[in-house]
């Protein structure tokens, strides 16, 4: 039996959708049934036996917090991909995010250990990857520092630390850390926004740039390794470095839309930075632009993909067909 965390979110639900095709025995944990309704819209996109895929999932209440509510989860469970996580690069948020990444991590790392689980496969981020000074690209080797860093990628980094002990205690791992994930029906976080973004015909685009890829070659790379020989190992899941510019332009033209042409300047977002901590203040609305955004604007990272495509002689697939399915499905889903 396969255990999915997260199954809920934008890379658990598509996941669960490859592991239903593919006939996979799946289970899944859920913490609120309305997030099921959202499960079934995204299958609804890529299948019309969208409803016989969705009840060959095993569904179990949890959360990764609740180690009694795992105990159930993971019972009889070989293989785990473990997706779950909360993603918010406000500052206050950072108690909540070092419990759900790095506590919750740890959870499912002792589960997996206490159950004898085979393998884990542990979702990451390229915020774990190191940055490089010049203009050379980022390899998993590259050292990673928490200068200059957001709280989502210190926590998901401290995640990763704790796959590591898992592995020190036996457990096999294999870490993957995608770029910005293109992918249908969460238009209000990652790269939903740039959809909802782009759809406004703003003139204006932010400096930088970085890693992309869809949600097909996540998930893809996700189960070629989990079915692989490869332990003990992170891997690059980086399709294509562009800039802000070049995507908000790629899905402007697509949906119509006049395309971006004026670079926000430091000192826009320096004042747009005054203003989302006002707004904060008065409304308690998460800031979204902070000092390690505007630090990771001026300092724009690129990112290194040949581990995986020699590792599993993967091809990541062009983003353009997945940019237009999903405008396609953005403009009928919010018109
Ligand atoms: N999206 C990207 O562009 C991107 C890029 C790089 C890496 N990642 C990584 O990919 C993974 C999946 O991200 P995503 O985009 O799918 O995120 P998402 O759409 O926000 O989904 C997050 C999932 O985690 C679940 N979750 C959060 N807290 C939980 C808890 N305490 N117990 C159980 N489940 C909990 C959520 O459940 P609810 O539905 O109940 O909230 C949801 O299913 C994460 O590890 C993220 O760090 C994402």
């Amino acid at each position: 039996m396969v255990l999915v965390t997260g199954g809920t979110g934008l890379v658990g639900s598509h996941l669960l959708l490859k592991l239903t095709m593919d006939n996979t025995e799946v289970r899944a944990i859920y913490r609120t049934a309305e997030k099921l309704e959202q499960v079934k819209r995204i299958f609804s996109y890529y299948s019309p036996n969208a409803n016989t895929l969705f009840n060959k999932i095993d569904w179990v209440k949890g959360d990764i917090l609740d180690i009694p509510s795992l105990e159930l989860a993971f019972q009889k469970v070989t293989h785990v991909y473990h997706c779950a996580a909360y993603i918010s690069f406000n500052p206050s948020d950072f108690n909540l995010l070092e419990r759900i990444n790095r506590e919750g991590t740890a959870n499912i790392v002792n589960m997996c250990i206490a159950i004898g689980v085979k393998k884990l496969c542990h979702v990451s981020t390229i915020g774990t990857i190191g940055r490089t000074i010049t203009d050379e690209k980022a390899t998993e080797e590259t050292e990673w520092s928490r200068q200059h860093t957001n709280p989502y990628a210190i926590t998901k980094y401290l995640a990763e630390m704790e796959v590591w002990r898992g592995s020190q205690e036996q457990l096999e791992v294999v870490i993957i850390n995608p770029g910005v994930i293109l992918g249908p029906g969460f238009w209000e976080s990652g790269s939903g926004t740039f959809f909802k973004t782009a759809s406004k015909g703003y003139p204006f685009y932010p400096p930088g740039g970085s890693g992309f890829v869809t949600i097909a070659d996540v998930t893809n790379s996700m189960v070629s390794l989990m079915n692989s020989n490869i332990s003990r190992e992170r891997f690059i899941i980086v399709a294509k470095n562009l800039t802000y510019k070049e995507i908000l332009s790629n899905i402007a033209s697509k949906m119509g839309k006049k395309l971006p042409s004026k670079e926000l300047k430091m000192w826009q977002l320096q004042l747009g930075k005054f203003g989302d901590q006002i707004r904060n203040l008065a409304t308690g609305k998460a800031r979204t632009i902070t000092n390690s955004t505007i630090y990771g604007l001026k300092h724009p990272s690129k990112f290194d993909n040949s581990k995986i495509k020699k590792a599993l002689k993967f091809e990541f697939e062009p983003i353009d067909e997945a940019i237009k399915l999903s405008t396609k499905l953005f403009i009928e889903e919010l018109p």
